[in-house]
Formats: C-alpha cells, sequence, structure tokens
C-alpha cells in the first residue's frame, strides 16, 4: 500500500492541466452498450476507477482499448453476458450505471446491490423505481438485482429523492429510455455537467434527447443507437482541487482546460473567502490574499456547491480568520477528513450534518489516513499548508479519481514523495 510524504510550507507557482473527467467518462463508457458500433472517446483520464470499469465492461463482452493521448476505442462484441458481481460493484459503486444500459439493449441485466461506503450509505431506490416506470420487472436475488424487459415503454417519471435528484440514476434512466418506445420524462432530473455531456454522447449516437441542464429531461425513443466520436468535458472537481491548492499554500496557478462555468457555486465561495479567481479563456489565473475569510457552505445538486469539493474547501477554511460552518445536504456522513484535520490542528466541530470551523493560524504536519477519494485529496492540501512533514495513508483512495497527482502538484512547487508502507 502506498502512502505521500509531504513536506509542508511551499507556496505553488506555475501552470497545471484539468484531466477529462471521471464522473463524465464513466457512465459513458457504460452508455457505448447501447451499441454494437464503434465509439471513440477522448479524454478519458487513466485512473483506478476507469481501469476498473473497463473490467466490468470487459467481462460484459466489451472490447475496451486505450490508445494515445487518454483515447478509448469501445466496441461490444459479445453480447451475451450480463452479469456484473458483487465484487466488481463493491470495488465501485459507479459500476451501477451498466444497469440501464445493458437492460435497454440486452433486455436483461444483473447487477450486484452496491454496498456502504466511507461517505454513506448509497442507495439505489430511485434508479430501480425508474427502471420500473419504464416497464422493468425488478427483483432482488441473493443481493443481486435482476431486471428484465423485452422492450421498455416510455413513461413520465419524477426521479427526484430526500436528498434531490440523484446523478448515476438520472443517467441509468436517461440511456435506458433512448431504447424504449415511445416518449420519456424524467422530472427532477439531475443537471450536472457530467450528465449534460452524457446526454450530448447519447444525441451523437442517435438518441433524442432535449432538457439536458435542466430538472426535465424528454428522451424520445429510438429503434437504435449507433456509434461516434466524443471528446469527454474537463473534470471541474480536479480544477477545483486546484484551486484550493493554489489558495492553501498562498501561491498563484494558471489551471488550464478549466470551465469556470461548471464551478460558479465554488468560485462564489472561493471569491468571499478572498481567492482572486480570473478567467483566462479555458484557463483560469488562481491566487489568494494572505488574510482568508470564513463563509458559511452547503452542498446542493448542481448548480448548486458540489458535495464532491465539500473536504477540499473545509482543508482551507481551516486556516480562515473566524469561524465557518460547512454543512453536508448530499451525504450527510461526509466528514471522515473532519478527525484527520483535527490531528492536524484544525479546530473542527461536527454537529451532525454540520461542521463548525473554527479557524487556526496554522496547521501542524501528522501522519493521517485517507478513507475516501475526496477526503484525501483534502488531507493531502492540508498536508501542503501544514509545517511539517505530514504522512497521508492509503493513497489508493486518491488514485481511484486523480491521474498522477503528486507529479502535477510536485510540477508547480509542492514536495511529495509516494512511497510504499
Ligand atoms: C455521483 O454519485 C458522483 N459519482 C459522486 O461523486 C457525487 O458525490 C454524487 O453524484 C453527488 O453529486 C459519479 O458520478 C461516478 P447520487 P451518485 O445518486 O450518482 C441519494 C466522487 O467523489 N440517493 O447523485 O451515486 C444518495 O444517497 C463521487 O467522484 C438516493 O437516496 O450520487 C445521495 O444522498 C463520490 N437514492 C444523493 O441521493 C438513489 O437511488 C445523491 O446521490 C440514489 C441516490
Amino acid at each position: 500500500m502506498y502512502f505521500f510524504e509531504i513536506q509542508g510550507g511551499t507556496r505553488l507557482k506555475g501552470t497545471v492541466k484539468v484531466n477529462g473527467s471521471k464522473n463524465a467518462a464513466l457512465p459513458i463508457m457504460a452508455a457505448c452498450l447501447l451499441t454494437t458500433e464503434p465509439n471513440r472517446i477522448k479524454s478519458v483520464p487513466d485512473l483506478a476507477d476507469v481501469r476498473h470499469l473497463t473490467e466490468v465492461l470487459t467481462k460484459l463482452g466489451v472490447q475496451l482499448q486505450r490508445l494515445p493521448d487518454n483515447t478509448l476505442q469501445i466496441q461490444v462484441q459479445d453480447e451475451t453476458q450480463s452479469l456484473t458481481d458483487y465484487d466488481s460493484v463493491r470495488k465501485m459503486r459507479a459500476s451501477i450505471c451498466v444497469l440501464g444500459p445493458l437492460l435497454a439493449r440486452r433486455g436483461y441485466a444483473e447487477v450486484s446491490m452496491p454496498g456502504g461506503c466511507a461517505i454513506g450509505d448509497r442507495p439505489i431506490d430511485l434508479h430501480l423505481r425508474g427502471l420500473r416506470a419504464l416497464g422493468a420487472q425488478i427483483e432482488l436475488k441473493g443481493g443481486n438485482i435482476i431486471a428484465k424487459c423485452k422492450r421498455l415503454r416510455g413513461a413520465e417519471l419524477f426521479l427526484g429523492g430526500p436528498f434531490g435528484s440523484t446523478v448515476l440514476g438520472t443517467a441509468n434512466i436517461m440511456c435506458a429510455a433512448t431504447l424504449a418506445e415511445g416518449q420519456t420524462i424524467i422530472e427532477s432530473a439531475a443537471c450536472e455537467p457530467e450528465i449534460v455531456d452524457l446526454g450530448n454522447f447519447l444525441n451523437a449516437m442517435g438518441a433524442k434527447i432535449s432538457g439536458l441542464g435542466t430538472p426535465r429531461i424528454t428522451i424520445q425513443g429510438v429503434d437504435e443507437l449507433g456509434g461516434t466520436e466524443h471528446q469527454i468535458i474537463p473534470d471541474r472537481i480536479e480544477a477545483g482541487t486546484f484551486m484550493v491548492a493554489a489558495a492553501i499554500t498562498n501561491g498563484e496557478l494558471i489551471i488550464e482546460n478549466c470551465r469556470t462555468e461548471h464551478l460558479m457555486a465554488f468560485i462564489d465561495r472561493l471569491r468571499l473567502i478572498g481567492v482572486h479567481i480570473e478567467k483566462d479563456n479555458h484557463a483560469v489565473h488562481v491566487c489568494s490574499a494572505r488574510r482568508l475569510n470564513p463563509v458559511d457552505v452547503t452542498t446542493q445538486p448542481y448548480p448548486g456547491f458540489p458535495t464532491d469539493l465539500q473536504a477540499q474547501l473545509m482543508a482551507l477554511l481551516t486556516l480562515a480568520d473566524g469561524n465557518s460552518i460547512i454543512t453536508e445536504k448530499i451525504y450527510p456522513d461526509r466528514f471522515m477528513h473532519v478527525p484527520e484535520m483535527n490531528r492536524m490542528g484544525a479546530d473542527l466541530r461536527k454537529e451532525g450534518p454540520t461542521v463548525i470551523v473554527a479557524g487556526v493560524r496554522k496547521l501542524i504536519a501528522a501522519p493521517v489516513m485517507a478513507s475516501d477519494l475526496r477526503a484525501s485529496a483534502a488531507l493531502v492540501l492540508a498536508g501542503m499548508a501544514a509545517e511539517g512533514n505530514t504522512i497521508v495513508r492509503r493513497v489508493y483512495h486518491i488514485d481511484r479519481g486523480y491521474q498522477n497527482i503528486e507529479e502535477k502538484l510536485n510540477s508547480v512547487g509542492a514536495k511529495i514523495t509516494r512511497a510504499s508502507e
């Protein structure tokens, strides 16, 4: 198992480039199950999660070939397999995004129920409710979901849950509806840019989808979909993580391949904190004032503040002049980073779905443990700002969502060494 040793205290300065979005690439890779024609997907980041979904799709009869410059050539060769086992879903919940495409294309899908994970319970009741609305028979057997339907029928369905819209639930229903008979309307659909990117990919395959980016998506079913070529949007969460890296080290970064329009809520908070952010075409220039202001943050479905940047912003706010309040409305338990940051001298107090962040003058290096993808990124950010050498253990979590993060950060002045336990 690998760990990072981070020598804190250096200011970052220079240019970093953002990769293609993990959370757009995963459902788009799964959507290739909807045709037997070849698809060419550009800017697919080389991440553990992408490699894992590649294994899952290979078991489902898909041939995937990684070409130079992060391009994936994907083509279904055999449509007889339709099982995605527990081990696959246990390792990565996002494997659930094969359910909708498999059911629509092959009329049968057997996918393991996802277990829980570090950020909290990960139910899929909305996915199943949506597929039933399209006429699927769904049963649970031995921990697996078995979904059957000869031909799905379009329907008008409400996909909202107690925490608002569901990203991968919208992906599953939208994919399934592309080959259903008739029209489907999804009310309370996810508006995330990754879902818009998936919908654009499906339309390029011949689907008829409108309303992308709004809470009401309409899909006119077609008989079949073809192959296409698609460029994945930039990873807004990686971009936001680098913005915090510039601010927390009191440095100055140019972040290339960054669509600031996908990060308005996040940039709004950063500017209130005192971080200067200037757009320059598809790049953004980030630097911060020495003094950081405290702010209040509540995570919401897009276009609200993204839950995937909550831990990273908390790392920054540990050094603000005053008290901030962070409320997590998407995953109320997504605070595994709180005790680890307190080990570094932060002053964080969790009250249910809220954390009170009392700003401190400095963080002190300590050995800490990564627990989930974004919490581990936040610990790396805290380590770069802390006095002394921080050890972050279990960095396999970070490798799930960031391609060679230590190389990128070291190229602009960080001092991070990856070593094995
Ligand atoms: C996607 O997960 C992202 N993953 C997550 O990013 C992200 O945190 C999440 O959306 C929210 O933005 C991918 O895109 C691969 P949800 P998803 O269904 O789709 C509840 C990362 O760090 N819910 O939008 O699984 C659920 O419990 C990952 O890159 C139900 O109640 O999340 C949560 O509270 C972590 N029933 C809320 O909705 C359901 O059937 C949002 O979940 C489905 C979800």
